[in-house]
């Protein structure tokens, strides 16, 4: 699929103030500093769509950028990270549990995970939120770029066994990125594309 526009539209702290179109959306959660919005830079090719920061903790709000006028990508706040202010302390901020709990349209959750970490506690617990939540998502590995093919592939094949012992039965669907190089970019516009037309079949 091609990015034709993509347009910011609106920043939230409140999920029940997001837009109210009954369009397609696909949220972009992870941690803090694992290339949320850098993403979402790279599969539109705008290079400051969403704002980016080497300092974690840059994106604070819910925000919706309109894809060729028919969907949403969604940059989120990132999880676990320490340093932020007591009020935003809790693990999951209560304003995106809310987000996920309530929007009808989202359609995807995109779960970026850095790949070059061994799987990390708040991340799992996230994927398990999700899961007990029966929200729809997929896995993102990103970051590829900063390791050789080998490893990364070798770190999926341990992140798949880690889930497997933690009570998933199959290993949800999963892309690998690098928002320097373009790696991902195809697979997931394609998968997003795909999504949209069995959606408005
Ligand atoms: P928060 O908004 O703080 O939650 O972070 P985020 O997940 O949106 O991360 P962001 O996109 O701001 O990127 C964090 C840092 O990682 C920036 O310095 C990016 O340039 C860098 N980065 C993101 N993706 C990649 C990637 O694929 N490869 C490399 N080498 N660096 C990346
Ligand atoms: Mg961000």
């Amino acid at each position: 699929m091609k990015v034709n526009t993509a347009e910011f539209v609106i920043s939230n702290s409140d999920a029940s103030k997001c837009p109210k179109d009954p369009i397609p959306e696909y949220a972009f959660i992870g941690r803090s500093n694992v290339g949320k919005s850098s993403l979402i830079n790279m599969l539109t090719g705008h290079k400051s769509l969403a704002k980016t920061s080497a300092r974690p903790g840059k994106t604070q709000l819910i925000n919706h950028f309109l894809i060729n006028k028919n969907w949403f990508l969604v940059d989120l706040p990132g999880y676990g990270y320490a340093r932020v202010s007591k009020s935003t302390k809790a693990t999951f901020q209560k304003f995106i549990t809310d987000y996920f709990e309530t929007r009808a349209q989202l359609v995807c959750a995109f779960v970026l995970i850095d790949s070059r970490l061994e799987p990390q506690k708040i991340d799992v617990e996230f994927i398990n939120y999700l899961g007990e939540s029966g929200i729809p998502f997929c896995m993102i590995f990103t970051k590829a770029d900063k390791l050789g093919k080998t490893q990364v592939q070798k770190n999926v094949a341990a992140y798949k066994k880690h889930l497997l012992a933690n009570d998933w039965e199959e290993i949800p669907q999963y892309f690998v990125t690098s928002s320097a190089d373009g790696t991902g970019r195809e697979e997931i516009l394609k998968y997003i594309g795909a999504v949209n037309d069995e959606i408005n079949s």
